[in-house]
Formats: structure tokens, C-alpha cells, sequence
């Protein structure tokens, strides 16, 4: 059975981790700033050094590919991400995108002649630091007008990060890939849970990806003098995001059990000791694992921010929806995670993944090792070593069993 070059694959992530690295032993690596382009820069020196063809696609998606004997073969994809949250942790994408890389090399080093080309991709902004799996939708053809219109980091963000990395508004459309020359997705990434370590399995065989949705909500009061204004005249809009951001904690744990809702942050404005809000600026997002689930939540949440007293402004800037991935993909995950002798446990993701995006056009699927402690989008996030060793084993293993189904 082909297994990866450890050592070659441990080098590459310890180089890619010092890339855009922090103080605390994190990365930062935002989409399309400087530290993710120099990221991005790193793949591609990696690729053409093994001997790889590379492309960038108009939605700024860099691949690395081991074409195969026959032309015009279809493109088995592995990847994932190079972009991080800001103050990230190390192997959120990262692991994916040089596991996808090291399985093109050990396949390319073991002469193995393939029905299908292998590409090793990285997707532009999966985060959401602009849009949210904008490469990844663009390649699949589901980005929309109104993904670009209202993106969850702002247009000017958008267009700044696009002109940064050279990508055309205009362009991103022709990204899209006939699903024809498609054989599939696979995704290797850490679990960001606990789920894997409390069950002492080695491998998470991903069954499917709960849906999310962002909104930005503006509460809209009177700046007030923070000394001579007494406390029963004041439309206070910083107390009325507190209120609101408390009230949909609470609201979700006792009427919508098995989601989760967070206040990601409020912005108060001017923000001064001696000024009563004016306005303060939230941002809500909700997750759960149907569809049905997340409208009644959106519902409630809404209706609760128009219940704190004050103004408030909704916009809608994200909207995940959720998927089950492929069958045939997961049980060729379980089989290679069988063959290798590690202990396989089959479970939903939480978090938001390219492979989401993937699933609307090609069969997909996602292994998972565990994180430490479940702790991810933190500089503390840690996979042990033997772990991410087994988890490029099993997207190897399955690579294969999938490209052999093209025989
Ligand atoms: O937010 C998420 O779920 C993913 O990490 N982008
Ligand atoms: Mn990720
Ligand atoms: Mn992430």
C-alpha cells in the first residue's frame, strides 16, 4: 500500500507555518493580504520544484497537477485552504492544501499511471474574510451577484483584497468548471472539535456540513452625553446589542438545541468613555444542520433583535446551506482508513469547508484527524503530528480507490 514521505510532508508545513506566523504560535494569513499571497507564492515554488504543472485559475485558485497518461482524463481535486482567520491556528487548511501536494508527489514517486489527473488545489477565501468559499463557489458556479454585492468583510474589502491578488470582479464566473471534467473532491482537514479525541478515533469520516448564514445588524439610538443625560432618557444602542446578543445566547440554548448562534463582535460607536452609543454594529451567525432548522432560528434571532427597543438595520452577508456528502466518497475514506488499521468514527462538520461548495457539482468527501482539546480558529490549535501523518495516508488511499472506480 502507497504511503506518503513523512518527512517531506513535515517540511512543508513547517515551512508553510512560518508563513504570516504569530507571536502566540498562530498564523494570520487573511485572504489575499500579504502573508496569504506570500503563502500561496510558497505553493507554487513547492509544486514546480516536485516537477508539477501549476495553474491559477481566474478566481485566484492555485493547483498544482499530475496529469494523467490519458489527455483530457478528468481532475480528481484534494485541497483545501491556505487562508487563515485572523490569529489562526496552524493546520486549519493548511494541513489539506500540502497533504493534497504530498499525495500528488508520492503518487508521481511510486509511477503509478492513473484514469484520472490529480490536482492539488488551494481555494481563495474560505473564511469568509471577504466572502466565504469564493474560490471554491466561483469553481463550482454557484457564487452569486449578491455573494459579491453584500460579502460578509465589505465590498471595499472585497475589491481592495481582489486587486491585491489580481483577480478580476468581472472574471470570477469563468472560474466555473464543467462537472464533466470533474472525478471528485477530497478534502483532508482537522475536525476544529472535540468529538474525535473524546471517542478515540484516529479518523472522522465526514458525513455531512451544517448550513450557516451571517448577518450584520445596526442598532440605531441617540449619542448622548455620557455625564448629563440621565440614565432614563437615553436610547442607548451599545445596551441594546448587549441585550440582544444575551437574549440569542439564551434563545438558541432553550428553543433551538443542537444549533449554535454567535455574536462574533460589536462595534460601538463614536466608542468613547463619555459618549452614550449612538449605534453599535453586530455580527450574528447561526448554524444548524438542516435547512428548515436554520429558518426557524434566522426567525427567532431577527425578531429578537427588533425586540431590544431601538431601530435596528438587517443585513443578510452569508448563507451556507447545508450537504451531505457522497456516499461512495465516505466509504472509500472508510476502506482506506480500514487498510491502514486506524480506528474511523463517521460524523457531521460544523464548520463551513470548500468541499461544501465541491459537493453541488462532483461527488465529495472530507477526512478528518482530531484537534487537540477541539480547540481551532486559535493560535492553541494542535494536531498531533502521527495524526495528520495517518490523515494524508487516508486521503492518499482514497484518492486511489476513487481514481480506480475510473478504470
Ligand atoms: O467558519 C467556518 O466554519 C470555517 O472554518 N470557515
Ligand atoms: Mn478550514
Ligand atoms: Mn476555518
Amino acid at each position: 500500500m502507497l504511503h506518503v514521505d513523512g518527512e517531506r510532508l513535515r517540511a512543508d508545513f513547517d515551512a508553510l507555518g512560518t508563513i504570516g506566523a504569530t507571536s502566540a504560535g498562530g498564523v494570520d494569513r487573511r485572504a489575499l493580504g500579504r502573508a496569504h499571497l506570500a503563502a500561496r507564492a510558497w505553493f507554487l515554488e513547492r509544486a514546480g520544484a516536485a516537477g508539477l504543472k501549476t495553474e491559477i485559475d481566474a478566481a485566484g485558485n492555485h493547483s498544482a497537477v499530475l496529469p494523467a497518461p490519458t489527455e483530457g482524463a478528468p481532475r480528481l481535486l484534494l485541497g483545501s485552504h491556505l487562508d487563515s482567520v485572523v490569529d489562526g491556528g496552524r493546520y486549519d487548511g493548511a494541513l489539506g492544501v500540502v497533504a493534497a501536494l504530498e499525495a500528488l508527489r508520492s503518487v508521481r514517486d511510486a509511477g503509478l499511471a492513473l484514469p484520472v489527473a490529480l490536482e492539488a488545489i488551494d481555494f481563495t477565501d474560505e473564511e469568509g474574510t471577504l466572502v466565504g468559499l469564493l474560490g471554491s463557489r466561483a469553481l463550482a458556479g454557484t457564487l452569486s451577484a449578491e455573494m459579491l454585492a453584500s460579502p460578509r468583510g465589505g465590498r471595499e474589502a472585497l475589491l481592495a483584497g481582489l486587486e491585491r491578488g489580481g483577480i478580476a470582479e468581472s472574471g470570477l464566473a469563468t472560474a466555473e468548471r464543467d462537472p464533466r471534467t470533474l472525478a471528485g473532491y477530497l478534502e483532508l482537514h482537522i475536525e476544529q472539535g472535540p468529538v474525535l479525541e473524546r471517542a478515540g478515533a484516529q479518523i472522522g469520516v465526514v458525513t455531512g456540513i451544517a448550513g450557516s448564514r451571517s448577518f450584520r445588524l445596526c442598532f440605531g439610538g441617540d449619542a448622548a452625553h455620557a455625564g448629563t443625560t440621565p440614565m432614563d432618557g437615553r436610547r442607548d444602542a451599545g445596551l441594546a446589542a448587549a441585550r440582544f446578543a444575551v437574549a440569542a445566547h439564551d434563545r438558541t440554548v432553550s428553543a433551538h438545541s443542537g444549533c449554535v448562534a454567535t455574536v462574533g463582535s460589536i462595534e460601538l460607536e463614536p466608542g468613547l468613555f463619555n459618549v452614550v452609543p449612538g449605534r453599535a454594529r453586530v455580527a450574528l451567525e447561526f448554524r444548524a444542520p438542516e435547512t428548515a432548522r436554520l429558518d426557524a432560528l434566522e426567525a427567532d434571532l431577527l425578531a429578537l433583535a427588533r425586540a431590544q427597543g431601538l431601530p435596528v438595520e438587517v443585513e443578510a452577508v452569508g448563507d451556507w446551506k447545508p450537504c451531505a456528502l457522497d456516499e461512495g466518497v465516505r466509504t472509500a475514506i472508510a476502506d482506506a482508513a480500514e487498510a491502514l488499521g486506524l480506528r474511523a468514527k463517521e460524523l457531521p462538520s460544523w464548520a463551513g469547508h470548500d468541499a461544501e461548495s465541491l459537493a453541488a457539482v462532483t461527488p465529495s468527501g472530507m477526512i478528518f484527524v482530531p484537534s487537540r482539546a477541539g480547540v481551532s480558529h486559535a493560535p492553541g490549535e494542535h494536531t498531533a503530528w502521527e495524526d495528520c501523518v495517518n490523515g494524508a495516508n487516508v486521503l492518499l488511499g482514497a484518492a486511489l480507490r476513487l481514481a480506480q472506480a475510473h478504470r
